[in-house]
């Protein structure tokens, strides 16, 4: 995600601002920027780079800025709102020139301020919703630099954590913080500023964390926080800073995979922000480009994609079938590339990738497209070919996966899937009651995922205690058939350990041949259609000697007549079962690797981004 960085003191910014960026580098960009302001006054100076620190450190030794400046603002990019390119790197200026900002965040009424700001003669050199608040705090401008930000955050919904400075403010940052993380630092003669506290260590040894709503000034040695509303001042309590070099890479966690999972529910509070509309029961997604007519028009909705993507999109047929009512079907991408598929004007083809770069994938897609089908896609990389070349659908905003095996991209794409069917559903069958209860479910994504986590314990010792065995099956009916391929998928990928996904009633259709007490079984249980059939096939394993790792609902105690190893997940709707029941297969299939010692972040043979057939 994002990263800002900020430094006002008595000698040059530009190191500190350049070893913050490079501090936040794990948490993976696209570009960054730098501000400087110089002493006693004088505009921003500016520079930006798509790629690396590197880049932007070889942008700034060609075209120097004043190194001297004792005051400046940085920002590490990864694109939201427009693809990754200079113009949209982070600084942004105010149309005067005067006013440099950094946010990250998500700013929901971002058209309706940019409209606003245009119509006052304001000019967008960008295509960020950030670009908005430099703006807007020109066009809010009062005595102070604080009062300024303050009155232009008053017309902003959405997320942010912002750094502001001005050349009319000498010594002076403003930052400010709803949703996404500020830390501030002050030692003698100094006051630093960043999202992540691993940019500050070395810097200072203690921070105070904002809380949402605040708003603070730092000064050179200093720094008060007021509250946005009241602005009265308020207390934060400063903590040690205290990092390890390999903690700071990885957010403390020992593996980025890890620490994905654990990113999870925020990564869904992201995805799902903005996009749920209580009152009328449905989901907006503006990125569709779709009018009801349109919707009302579709015949088919085709899904495509691979690996988890693929496994995701089955999910979403579910969804689309169940909530919409439109016939639906998921292809492989590989398969609907070459095999002459049919589709018509009236097939939306609903393509999935967390890369957005995936050569089958994309191949489809454009098949697709000389087929005439509405193309719509579901990425989470901004600006990458398949959302290009799509020209429409819907960003997960899960922030950058990092490690090789999706997690965080799998349960956003769900969530994306689900907000869709949705949205066709209500402009096809769905009432409005109906619509509002998927909406109260969907809210509920990150609160299933936080739960699901905390039983961590309980599936280390399971996980201990099957971490040996050299073939495993994952069993799942309904909704859960899709969990049950993805977990056999995590599983093998990162442990090695042979694992398969099945539909629950067709083991007995040839693979129950394989099972014996040798062969650990994880029985996808939740409570809902079908679970008394479960049960069957639990027994059918069991007959075989095969020991049973259940997943089952809180309060349920069926299962356990039949296995000790049980995974407890909430009570939910069966069509949101399954993000909690893949959150503890992802914990099961990460603590597996862990302790057979395997290279979790990056396994043999594999890669992020696979650009070949
Ligand atoms: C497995 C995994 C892969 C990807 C697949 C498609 O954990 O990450 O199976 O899901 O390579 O990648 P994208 O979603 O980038 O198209």
């Amino acid at each position: 995600m994002c990263g800002i960085v900020g430094y006002t003191g008595r000698g040059p910014a530009l190191p500190v601002l350049l070893s913050g960026l490079h501090r936040m580098e794990y948490r993976g960009y696209d570009s960054a920027g730098v501000a400087l302001l110089p002493a006693g006054g004088g505009a921003p100076q500016v520079r930006r780079a798509v790629g690396k620190v590197a880049a932007l450190e070889t942008a700034i030794s060609e075209s120097p800025v004043d190194a001297s400046a004792p005051l400046g603002i940085g920002h590490t990019r990864w694109a939201t709102h427009g693809a990754p390119s200079e113009r949209n790197a982070h600084p942004h200026l105010s149309r005067d020139g005067s006013i440099a900002l950094v946010h990250n965040g998500i700013i929901d009424n971002f058209l309706a301020l940019r409209e606003r700001l245009v119509s006052q003669g304001f000019v967008f050199r960008s295509e960020t919703d950030s670009e908005a608040l430099a703006h807007l705090v020109e066009a809010c401008r009062a005595d102070t630099l604080l009062e300024s930000v303050r009155r232009a955050l008053s017309f902003v919904s959405g997320t942010y954590g912002i750094a502001v400075a001005a050349s009319w403010a000498p010594g002076q940052i403003v930052v400010a913080r709803k949703g996404s993380p500020i830390a501030i630092a002050a030692a003698d003669g100094v006051a630093c500023v960043a999202s992540d506290a691993a940019a500050l260590a070395g810097r200072a040894d203690s921070v105070a964390y904002l809380d949402d709503g605040d708003i603070a000034l730092l000064v050179p040695g200093g720094f008060e926080v007021r509250s946005i509303e009241a602005l009265s001042p308020v207390v934060r309590p400063a903590a040690p800073l205290d990092f390890a070099p390999d903690a700071i890479e990885k957010g403390g966690y020992e593996h980025f995979m890890r620490k994905e999972i654990a990113e999870q529910p925020e990564a869904l509070e992201n995805c799902l922000r903005g996009r749920l509309v209580d009152e009328d029961g449905t989901a907006k997604l503006s990125g569709l480009r779709m009018e009801p007519r349109d919707i009302a028009a579709l015949q088919s909705v085709v899904v495509t994609a691979c690996g988890t993507s693929y496994y995701a999109g089955l999910h979403g047929t579910y969804a689309f079938e169940q909530f919409s009512g439109i016939p639906s079907r998921i292809e492989q991408a590989a398969e609907f590339r070459y095999r002459n598929p049919i589709v018509a004007p009236e097939t939306a083809l609903v393509s999935l990738s967390q890369s957005g770069e995936t050569a089958d994938t994309l191949a489809a897609v454009r098949e697709a497209k000389r087929k005439g089908a509405l193309v719509l896609s579901v990425c989470n990389v901004v600006g990458s070919t398949i959302a290009r070349e799509a020209g429409r659908g819907v960003y997960l905003h899960a922030g950058p996966e990092i490690g090789v095996a999706s997690t965080k991209a799998f349960l956003c794409q769900v969530a994306v899937l689900s907000m869709m069917a949705l949205l066709f559903g209500r402009t096809r069958r769905l009432s409005c009651q109906e619509g509002r209860t998927i909406v109260g479910a969907l809210k509920a994504l990150p609160d299933l995922v936080r739960a699901a986590l905390a039983q961590e314990d309980a599936i280390v010792r399971i996980a201990e205690k099957f971490a040996g065995a050299r073939d495993a099956f994952f069993i799942g009916r309904g909704w859960q058939y899709p969990a049950a391929l993805e977990g056999a998928l995590k599983l093998k990928e990162i442990s090695y350990l042979h694992a398969e996904g099945y539909h629950a009633a067709e083991l007995k259709h040839g693979p129950i041949a394989l099972l014996d007490e040798h062969v650990p079984v994880v029985a996808l249980s939740p409570l809902g259609p079908g679970h008394d059939k479960m049960l069957g096939n639990i027994q059918e394993c069991r007959a075989r000697k095969a020991p049973v790792i259940a997943i089952a609902t809180e309060g349920d105690s069926s299962v356990d007549a039949f296995t000790e190893d049980v995974i407890r997940v909430p009570q939910c709707p069966d069509f949101t079962a399954a993000v909690p029941v893949v959150v503890v297969e992802q914990l099961f299939a990460y603590h597996v690797a862990r302790l057979r010692g395997e290279p979790i972040d990056q396994p043999r043979n594999l890669a992020k981004s696979v650009t070949v057939e």
